[in-house]
């Protein structure tokens, strides 16, 4: 039997992972900003309808960036906006200046023995997913790491696909990924605090 094959690769899962130098005083800020709403504000991450296991996460209800502080602001116009155009660009093929899109954003610390279950962000609306890296405490793999599930579940049960990709943080870092990719972070064990600030781009809709 004579035929043509070819396998076509149809919609790849696109992360942009950017790694940024010299943030050393952002970064400190930053973590002071943190650890003030861990000292002083409700803890989100005790809901059991949270995926946060252990640690603090600041209020579901609240966008942490847009609070008028200083190291937030320089944080969204420098790192966050900035990588958020690329992948609007260059994976949604949407135009950035003509795309009405707004961050929706919570931060996160964990400490020993906490970690976060599997989760995607299914909201309606959700374009982007993201999370940037504030300081994460040296570690050997998988510790802290955040780990991806392949979408592709049968291809791991009956076959030999890997079922998910270890990625690996570090201070400084931002990724971004699609809302419907299912992840999870691996328990901390080092006593240094793990400060993120996750965030979904949201296209904005009346
Ligand atoms: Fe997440």
């Amino acid at each position: 039997m004579q035929f043509d094959q070819t396998f076509e690769q149809h919609f790849p899962t696109h992360v942009l992972v950017r790694q940024h130098r010299g943030i050393e005083a952002l970064t400190a800020s930053l973590v002071a900003v943190i650890e003030a709403a861990r000292e002083n504000e409700d803890n989100a991450a005790l809901s059991t309808e949270n995926t946060t296991q252990g640690g603090f996460q600041t209020g579901g209800g609240q966008d942490f960036l847009e609070r008028n502080e200083p190291p937030l602001r320089a944080l969204k116009s420098q790192i966050i906006w900035p990588a958020v155009e690329t992948y609007l660009e260059q994976v949604l093929d949407c135009n950035p200046l003509l795309t009405p899109v707004s961050l929706v954003s919570w931060a996160v610390s964990l400490g020993p023995g906490d970690w976060q279950a599997p989760h995607f962000h299914p909201k309606e609306y959700t374009l982007i997913s993201g999370v940037y890296y504030v300081s994460v405490p040296e570690a050997t793999e998988p510790e802290g790491c955040l780990e991806f599930v392949n979408p592709n579940l049968n291809a791991v049960s009956m076959g030999n696909q890997p079922s998910s990709r270890l990625h690996r943080p570090q201070t400084g870092q931002i990724i971004l990924f699609p809302p419907y990719y299912m992840h999870f972070v691996h328990p901390l064990k080092a006593r240094v605090s793990r400060h993120v600030i996750a965030f979904d781009v949201r296209l904005q809709h009346k």
